[in-house]
């Protein structure tokens, strides 16, 4: 079969997704596919068409590739593909959905509020440091930590950038954990200690900007309890295939859910990969089972 690899796009995080579709598109040549990479714009129905491509690894991020648009599109075109169908997309990349689904399912999110251009933002119900960051974005893409109030005006205006509703979240003190999943099964959580404040983009996708240690380092039961809430998160959205899942673990042993990322990074520095290799799963072989797990 023809597998179309899409990668680049439109969004914010186009840079990052010509990394991991170059990476996903030499796999699928190395496990023998017939595969090619298309770069995504608007003619995207008339490419797939002329093409002939018959099975499409997603390998966009964030805004159109990650929140259910090409998902439709593909849907529409009668096309298999990777991942996340239309409605669990959408969910995981609107935060406040997402957060409004985590809690239904019984996890911990930060509490927060949501701001559209103009509200007034009155009183928060809880303190500085705050987190800013827009409701549709990847990456890090538009986030700010604010410790003071004389920070805040910066950070609303950047998040408001790139979207028109941001949340307002607070800060939790926690191991940045990550969980990753293939299939129904969670693969295992590795802990990121950026050396940034947090873990932002330049600490993505610098290398060195940021330490990965697998397994995290929490206690026995914590990380079970960490493997558990990324599984449930992953299902409360109705994700398929695979993701990510963004934790915040605090000291006492809470798991707050950050986010799922159903379209998570395929880069060489990315954390879906480096999970699956200490479960004894080589990026190739990660690669080719996301393929598989495509509804054929
Ligand atoms: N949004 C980036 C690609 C990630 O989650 O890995
Ligand atoms: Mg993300």
């Amino acid at each position: 079969k023809k597998i179309g690899v899409l990668y680049g796009g439109l969004s914010a995080e186009r840079e990052v997704s010509l990394a991991s579709g170059a990476a996903v598109h030499k796999a699928l040549l190395a496990r023998g596919y017939d595969a090619i990479a298309i770069d995504v714009n608007r003619d995207l129905p008339q490419v797939l068409a002329r093409e002939g491509v018959e099975v499409v690894f997603v390998a966009l991020h964030g805004r159109y590739g990650e929140d259910g648009s090409v998902q439709g599109v593909l849907e529409m075109m009668g096309i298999p593909y990777t991942g996340s169908g239309i409605l669990a997309s959408a969910l995981a990349m609107n935060k406040i959905f997402a957060k409004q689904a985590f809690v239904a399912s019984g996890l911990t999110v930060a509490p927060y509020r949501v701001l559209r251009r103009g509200d007034e933002i009155g009183p928060l119900g809880f303190d500085f440091p705050l987190v800013v960051k827009p409701s549709q974005e990847g990456s890090s893409v538009g986030i700010s930590i604010v410790r003071a109030a004389d920070g805040l005006a910066a950070a609303l205006e950047l998040a408001f950038r790139y979207d028109a509703e941001i949340l307002v979240e607070q800060f939790i003190k926690g191991q940045e954990v990550q969980v990753g999943i293939l299939g129904e099964e969670a693969l295992g959580a590795i802990e990121i200690v950026p050396k940034n404040e947090f873990y932002d983009f330049e600490a993505k996708y610098t290398a060195g900007m940021a330490e990965h240690i697998l397994p995290a380092r929490l206690p026995a039961d914590v990380y079970r309890h960490a493997l558990e809430t990324g599984l449930i998160a992953h299902r409360a959205l109705g994700c398929a295939g695979y993701s990510r899942v963004d934790l915040l673990v605090t000291a006492a042993g809470e798991c707050y859910v950050l986010e799922v990322n159903t379209l998570p990074g395929m880069t060489a520095l990315s954390l879906l990969p480096e999970i699956a290799q200490g479960a004894g799963i080589g990026f190739e072989e990660l690669v080719e089972r996301i393929l598989l797990s495509a509804a054929l």
